[in-house]
């Protein structure tokens, strides 16, 4: 690289808010750190071997010091677990594997005093095939009340044997199942986007929007501050549910592909990709209009965060208007290669497409759905998201150099602005596990394709907290309900507290750093004519550099008298290593943008 990192540049992406700018308390999710538990795997306090809602209470202080603003927690409401929560059989109550409704409220107040804010998940496109209003559905018959809550339909052919449709499951298979009917007869076929224990509602049917209302007031009243919105996308089918078959490239949990989000000629519907008949319809805009308004009932800033995978992200970008949900995870970003043109070019679209509507935008990398990123950076075969990777998969990643590009797509994603996501462990620098035992996986995306596809539970182990205890100590009994490797003690996070260069300590700094400078509320400019394996821009007083290519570069001479406030690896004030992202504070001979 040149010695002098060419400057000015203003292709200045603006952090547009409609009311001005963030105060403490307003609009906080503008520019929040939101931390995932995915409770199964976070804590475990009875030590059966899966988390819980006691432990998630007791380990509440790590965050706390790791700094960041608010918890989502996935599902933790009765459910049978066949997708690991997302089948829920009961919304307004907690599993007892998890704890009790008096453990939640423990729970969401110790995090209120730690002022941490609380996210719980809303799945509201399918229930448990247990629910009771599924199993009202199936004992009423066809052309019931009760039927009409889900998508049930008559098949096709002389007997009803063919399938309404030819919709396949995300999960692999077919989205439909044929019911037997209470005289013992084959009957009705039920729709389900994903597993069969999965049903998706009817949304056209207003009885479920009434029964959602009451749902959200339910936890509303116990104090939550927001949801996250599970298939978000995915409530409102096409009239006359049409043959679709989705095009090979396709995302694997909802059609959204980066290539065609950021390839769209043009930002207006016109040129948007054809959109699968079940996901991204106009009708679920209508629904989230009714929750905006109902959040807006209740005091202290409640929030909705979208679970979209459609694209483009100007598409996406609806989903986040004004009168809608206020945030929406921003998916493209997460897929975007570890390359300086196509962060480059994710991060400004970003910027443009949600404040177009005066929404932040998020950034996220690593989530329970897709390979932790820490292993995804160097996987060196595509790998859709969703698929997984397992011990016969091509391409398997070099450890050391995916915590390397994580740490700095880390860096990088913090000093963005807008909201930030992160995933239990990735501030472990956790790997994905590969080498989980076949008898061990649980994900039905492996049973559902005859274990061609290993699914997600590489990235659900449950996470290490003290190095030689039993289970890392995730609990005191050592059971775990994915077997964790042998080789954790490192990631453990005792063993990388204060210590100088850990990927903990790494993400403290990063965190601290981004509050202190109000990175969240910034505004970047891209420092261009940089070589093309170089990102740099400024945010406010930071200047951020981030190598995304393998050889050294010199620290440009027109940063050489500032202040070094972070580096992802190893740094001695003058190179750049490869795979590497550093802050600096900007000099003031710099013009910001
Ligand atoms: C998205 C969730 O993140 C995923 O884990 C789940 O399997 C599907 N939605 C179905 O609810």
């Amino acid at each position: 690289m040149d010695s002098a990192l060419p400057t000015t540049s203003a292709t200045a992406a603006q952090h547009a808010s409609p009311t001005g700018g963030s105060t403490p308390g307003s609009e906080w999710w503008r520019s929040a750190v939101i931390y995932q538990i995915y409770p199964r795997s976070f804590a475990d306090a009875n030590g059966d071997g899966l988390g819980d809602l006691p432990g998630i209470t007791s380990r509440l202080g790590a965050l706390q010091e790791l700094g960041v603003d608010a918890i989502w927690l996935s599902p933790f409401m009765t459910s049978p677990q066949k997708d690991a929560g997302y089948d829920v059989a009961d919304y307004c109550d907690v599993d007892p594997i998890f704890g009790t409704l008096a453990d939640f409220d423990a729970m969401t107040a110790a995090a209120h005093a730690a002022d941490i804010r609380v996210i719980v998940d809303l799945v509201p496109n399918h229930s448990s095939s247990a629910h009771r209003w599924f199993q009202e559905a199936l004992a009423a018959g066809p052309g019931s009340a009760e039927r009409a809550r889900y998508m049930f339909r008559d098949g096709k052919g002389e007997h009803g044997e063919i399938a309404p449709n030819n919709w396949e499951s995300v999960f692999g298979g077919p989205a439909w199942t044929r019911v037997t009917e209470a005289d013992g007869t084959p009957g009705q076929w039920y729709l389900h986007i994903f597993d069969s224990s999965q049903p998706d509602f009817d949304w056209t049917n207003p009885w479920v929007r009434e029964q959602f209302r009451d749902i959200l007031r339910f936890w509303l009243d116990r104090g939550v501050d927001g949801f996250r919105v599970d298939v978000a996308h995915g409530m409102i089918k096409a009239d006359g549910l049409p043959d679709y078959t989705p095009p090979a490239e396709g995302g694997s949990m909802g059609g959204a592909s980066v290539d065609a989000s950021l390839e769209a000629a043009g930002t207006g519907p016109d040129s948007w990709p054809e959109t699968a008949p079940y996901w991204g319809q106009d009708g679920v805009h209508e629904i989230y209009r009714d929750w905006h308004e109902l959040l807006a009932t209740y005091d202290g800033d409640r929030v909705l965060c979208a679970e979209a995978w459609v694209d483009p992200l100007d598409k996406m970008a609806l989903w986040v208007r004004p009168d809608e949900m206020q945030q929406a995870f921003n998916f493209p970003y997460l897929e975007t290669p570890w390359n300086a043109a196509a962060l480059k070019t994710v991060v400004s679209e970003s910027l443009r497409a949600f404040a177009q509507v005066g929404a932040p935008s998020t950034w996220v990398l690593s989530n329970h759905d897709v390979v932790r990123h820490a292993s995804r950076l160097a996987l060196t075969e595509e790998n859709p998201q969703g698929y997984g990777v397992g011990p016969n998969t091509p391409g398997k990643p070099d450890r050391a150099l995916g915590l390397q590009r994580a740490r700095a797509a880390t860096a990088l994603m913090l000093s963005l602005p807008g909201g930030a996501y992160l995933y239990q462990g990735e501030e472990l620098g956790l790997p994905e596990v590969i080498d989980l035992p076949d008898d061990a996986r649980q994900d039905p995306t492996w049973f559902r394709t005859n274990h061609e596809r290993y699914g997600r539970d590489g990235c659900r182990v449950p996470i290490p907290w003290a190095a030689g205890h039993p289970a890392y100590g995730f609990n005191t009994t050592g059971a775990s309900w994915l077997p964790q490797p042998d080789d954790w003690n490192d990631y453990s996070r005792d063993a990388q507290a204060g210590i100088p260069g850990s990927t903990l300590e790494l993400y403290r700094t990063l965190l601290r750093l981004r509050r202190e400078h109000t990175l969240g509320l910034g505004s970047i400019a891209w420092i261009e004519g940089a070589p093309d394996t170089i990102l740099a821009l400024t945010n406010g007083a930071v200047t951020v550099v981030a190598n995304t290519g393998a050889d050294d570069i010199a620290v440009p001479s027109s940063l050489a008298d500032s202040a070094v406030l972070v580096a992802s690896g190893p740094f001695d004030g003058r190179t750049i290593h490869g795979d590497t992202t550093v802050w600096f504070t900007t000099p003031s001979t710099l013009p910001v943008g």
